[in-house]
């Protein structure tokens, strides 16, 4: 039986749109705000849920963790690939008996190096010659699951964030969605 995959995301989805280009068996879009990456799951006829966070100061992490567990069981989810989504998960997406070790994340950057929201920036303003992209296990550790594929990206005289970040999401566009398949052979 196809592995069934959920992609989450929370930006302008350029990531999710290589994984239907490429054919993943995608079921299911979870974003957690508007934005694009919602768009481009509803132009491509892709089951989707858009679970709104709240940005307050008491947001319930551990409720919204539950609802995002719920929606994947739901859907009958096998593996998750997260694309650029911005919450940070409790434990129990990662202790989850069903998502253990099934959750996948891509991370800009050559970690260990340069881990956390600002990856692309704080390359940059290090001054160092090469970057890169991650793509590793997600665990309740932010940035530090073990590392499945690395590709460097050079760092180019004049570069701005935007423009690195492009380059490095070229990258990732080809390396996440050829990862991902292997994982569902
Ligand atoms: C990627 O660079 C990913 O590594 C980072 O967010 C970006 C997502 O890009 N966490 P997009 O929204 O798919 O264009």
């Amino acid at each position: 039986m196809p592995k069934r995959l959920a992609v989450l995301a929370s930006g302008t989805g350029s990531l999710l749109q290589a994984m239907i280009e490429q054919d993943l068996p995608i079921e299911l879009v979870i974003t957690d705000r508007s934005c694009r990456a919602f768009d481009i799951a509803g132009e491509a006829g892709l089951g989707r849920s858009n679970l709104k966070r709240s940005f307050s100061v008491d947001f319930d992490r551990e409720a919204y963790t539950q609802w995002v567990l719920r929606e994947l069981r739901d859907s009958e989810i096998d593996l998750v690939a997260m694309a650029g989504y911005m919450t940070v998960f409790t434990p129990a997406m990662f202790a989850d008996e069903a998502f253990k070790m099934r959750v996948f994340n891509t991370h800009p950057s050559l970690l260990p190096s340069f881990k956390g929201d600002h990856a692309v920036r704080d390359a940059l303003e290090y001054g160092v010659k090469v970057t890169g992209c991650t793509i590793h296990w997600a665990t309740e550790e932010l940035d530090a699951g073990p590392i499945l594929t690395q590709e460097a990206v050079k760092v180019l005289p004049g570069d701005t964030v935007e423009s690195l970040h492009e380059r490095i999401k070229v990258a990732e566009r080809w390396l996440y969605p050829g990862i991902l398949r292997e994982l569902i052979r």
